[in-house]
């Protein structure tokens, strides 16, 4: 018997431990406890079984990646500033080999410049952006056919 492939775990980077105190009017003044009780009730609606990570330090989220394949099937990063410059998270992700969505709270396409370039480019099934909360419910939504959970 084979087990199911339901476990996605859902990485949160740089500053994220300090959300409900980040611009309202860009992050929408939700704290990460509330959002990952979000995330959580979606995911068991879709049969997945969510597994939460935030560091702001960024060699324990390449490290958390590192063990990434024996922790979960599927990942959902929203790796914070992280994204538009950090080359080790991306060869991390990489070597991970596990099926990823990106999702930014943010539309980071119409913020700075610098918020566009994203270092997780042609290694994430798809990058969410600028749909709040809702962004994570679309990416469990594409992981769970990807996973046939
Ligand atoms: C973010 C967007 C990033 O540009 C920013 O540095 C963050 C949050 C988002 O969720 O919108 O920390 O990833």
């Amino acid at each position: 018997m084979t087990a199911t492939a339901n476990r996605v775990a859902v990485l949160h980077g740089v500053n994220f431990d300090i959300l409900e105190r980040r611009d309202a009017g860009v992050y929408g003044g939700l704290s990460l406890a509330q959002l990952e009780h979000e995330i959580e009730g979606w995911a068991r609606e879709l049969g997945l079984e969510p597994i939460f990570f935030q560091t702001n330090a960024e060699g324990e989220f390449v490290e958390y990646l590192h063990r990434l394949p024996d922790l979960a099937d599927a990942a959902i990063v929203n790796a914070g500033a992280w994204t538009h410059y950090s080359r080790a998270i991306a060869d991390a992700l990489d070597v991970a080999g596990r099926p990823a969505v990106e999702v930014h709270l943010s539309d980071v396409e119409a913020r700075e410049d610098w918020r566009r370039v994203s270092v997780f480019d042609g290694l994430v099934l798809a990058k969410i952006s600028g749909k709040g909360p809702d962004g994570y419910r679309e990416a469990l939504e594409l992981l769970a056919g990807e996973l046939g959970a």
